[in-house]
Formats: C-alpha cells, structure tokens, sequence
C-alpha cells in the first residue's frame, strides 16, 4: 500500500485497508431515456384531446413527434440542481417543448423556411394545411404560458411568476422572434457578418435554452447569481448547439437529421462553416462547450447531468 491510498481503522485496530465506494460514472444514455420517458407521459397528459378536433389534433401531432426533449430535460436537471424537485419543474419543462414545437412549426411553414420533414415527419401544415397550422403554433404558445400558470404545484406565487416573465421574454422580439426576423432577413446576404450570425444564434435558439435552465432553476429556489450563472452555461451551450447544427446541415443526411439536409447552403444562409470553416466551427464549438462547463464548478458531481449534456451537445449525430 503506499501513502497514497486511503486506509480505514477498523475496530480491532489493526487498519485494514478499505478503498472508499467507486462513484459510477455518470450515464448520459440511461438518464435521457428515463428523464424522456417522464416528459413524453407528462406531455402526452398535459394536452388532451378536446374539441375543435382539428387543432388538437395538429398540436398533438407535431408536440408527440419524438424528439430529444433536451430543453425540458435542461429545465428539470437545473431545478434539481439548485435543491428542488422534478415535480416543481414539470409543467414548465412541458411547457418549453410546446414552446420549441411551435417554434418549429412556425419555421417550416412555406413563408418561412418552407420545410417538408420534421423529426422524420411530414411538418405540420403538408398535413394540416397553413391555417391550421399557424393556429396550432398559436394555440401551443397561449397554452404553454397558462399552464405553468395553472399546473405548477410547490412553487411560490413569485417565483412562477419570474418564470412566465423569463418565457415571455425569451420567446418575444427581445429572444426567438427577434433572432428570426435576422436570419430571415440575412438570407441571401453574402455580407453578414460573424456578429450577426452570432445575434441570430443568440436569440433564436440560446434564448430558449437560456430560458430552459433559468426557468428550472427559478422553481427550484436558485439565488439571483446562480440563475445568472447558469444562464451562462446555458448561453453558451446554446450557441454550440446551433453551430453544430450549422456543421450537420452540411455533413450529416436527410435521413439521419430527420429533416431536410443542405438547406442552409441552398438558402445561400451564412453559418459557421459558411463564415469559418468546419474545423474552426468545430473548435469554436469545443471551446464553449468549456466555457459552460467552467459556470458549473462550484456545483461539483451534482452538476454531472448538465455537464454532460454540454459534451452531448458537441458529439450529437442530428
Ligand atoms: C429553427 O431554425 C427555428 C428556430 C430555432 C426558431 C424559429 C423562431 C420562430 C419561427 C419564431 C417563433 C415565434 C414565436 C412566437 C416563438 P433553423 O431553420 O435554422 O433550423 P431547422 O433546420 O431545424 O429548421
Ligand atoms: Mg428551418
């Protein structure tokens, strides 16, 4: 044994050495498919069918199509983090993904990116029609908003206010609409700059996922400076996730995205790659995977699930 090792003094003294239980490594796999199976059932229950059909139907349609549920599951691991509970978090979380879906349904639709496939499915209005498919964008956001107000259970009045405040600003002309009038705007533009693609990042997809750890850890009783802090981790995972996005656009397949493949260059839309290149993207990428991973120090192996889905963030395939 040398000095190194840790010795335990048993009780006949004799100082058998005894290694200290092994900490498991952290499984990211078993984690995201536990935490994805909670938030399918909690979605699945928060919007029934009802009456019209039609627009039930079109919400249920694109909101139960799969997908990671990374920002739910960012808003429940940041409300564990801070000391509270899953339940405290859940209709939020619940409610970020109707947020992100709307978002996406908006998106495709043909005045937008006029997009055919969403997470391997038909997008929402070739099935629907336009009509019914900017009403159920509209539908999923009103209804997102009212329940946080009227399903989150164990939080103070205060607190589930601050956390429909950091929603409506994420989601508004200060967040995603503003980052998606830009990049809409920006098409075509061989001009745009690295700081306007970087506002466009910004606001239309870090202002979510900002929103999602914010929000999460808000419920959860977070101080001040730690919301502050974690939507620094958040800010900067969400400006690696959309250059990775950027990067798979070009290097990965229709098939495997789920969605179409090539349309940034097709859209002649500046990227990273466009700007950068793909390997510098790639670093620019790592490195702020670490930026966000060095908010978490203080947290220590309690911030293992939100560190490692930083590093998913970087290695993720579609
Ligand atoms: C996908 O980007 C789109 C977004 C991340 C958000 C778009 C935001 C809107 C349509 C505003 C929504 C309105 C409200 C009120 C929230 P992308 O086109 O670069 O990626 P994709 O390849 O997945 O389509
Ligand atoms: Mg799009």
């Amino acid at each position: 044994m040398t000095s190194l090792e840790p010795m335990t003094r048993t009780a006949d003294g004799l100082g058998t050495a005894e290694l200290p239980p092994a900490i498991a490594p952290f499984d990211l796999k078993a984690y995201l498919k536990e935490r994805q199976a909670t938030v399918e059932t909690a979605l699945d229950r928060a919007l029934p069918m009802a009456y019209p059909e039609t627009v039930y139907d079109a919400m249920r349609y694109s909101l139960l199509a799969g997908g990671k549920r990374l920002r739910p599951i960012l808003c429940l691991a940041a409300c564990e983090l801070v000391g509270g509970t899953q339940a405290q978090a859940l209709p939020t979380a619940c409610a970020l993904e109707m947020i992100h879906t709307m978002s996406l349904i908006h998106d495709d639709l043909p005045s937008m990116d006029n997009d055919d496939y969403r997470r391997g499915k038909l997008t929402n209005h070739k099935v629907y029609g336009e009509s019914v498919a900017i009403l159920a964008g509209d539908g999923l956001l009103a209804y997102a908003f009212e329940y946080v107000a009227t399903a989150t259970e164990g939080v103070s009045a205060d607190r589930v206010l601050r956390a429909i405040a950091i929603l409506g600003k994420a989601v508004g002309a200060a967040g995603l609409v503003g980052g998606q009038v830009v990049d809409l705007a920006s098409e075509g533009n061989p001009d745009t700059t690295l700081e306007t693609l970087e506002y466009i990042h910004l606001h239309k997809t870090a202002a979510l996922l900002e929103a999602c750890v914010t929000t999460g850890a808000t419920l959860g009783g977070a101080s001040d400076r730690v919301v502050e802090q974690l939507g620094q981790y958040a800010r900067a995972i969400g400006l690696a996730f959309q250059i990775i996005d950027d990067i798979l656009d070009i290097t990965s397949t229709t098939e495997v995205l789920g969605k179409s493949a090539g349309k940034d260059l097709d859209a002649q839309k500046a990227t990273y790659p466009s700007l950068l290149g793909l390997e510098e993207s790639r670093d620019r990428a790592r490195q702020l995977i670490d930026q966000a991973k060095a908010q978490l120090e203080e947290f220590g192996d309690a911030a293992a699930p939100l560190s490692a889905l930083a590093d998913y963030i970087v290695a993720r395939q579609h």
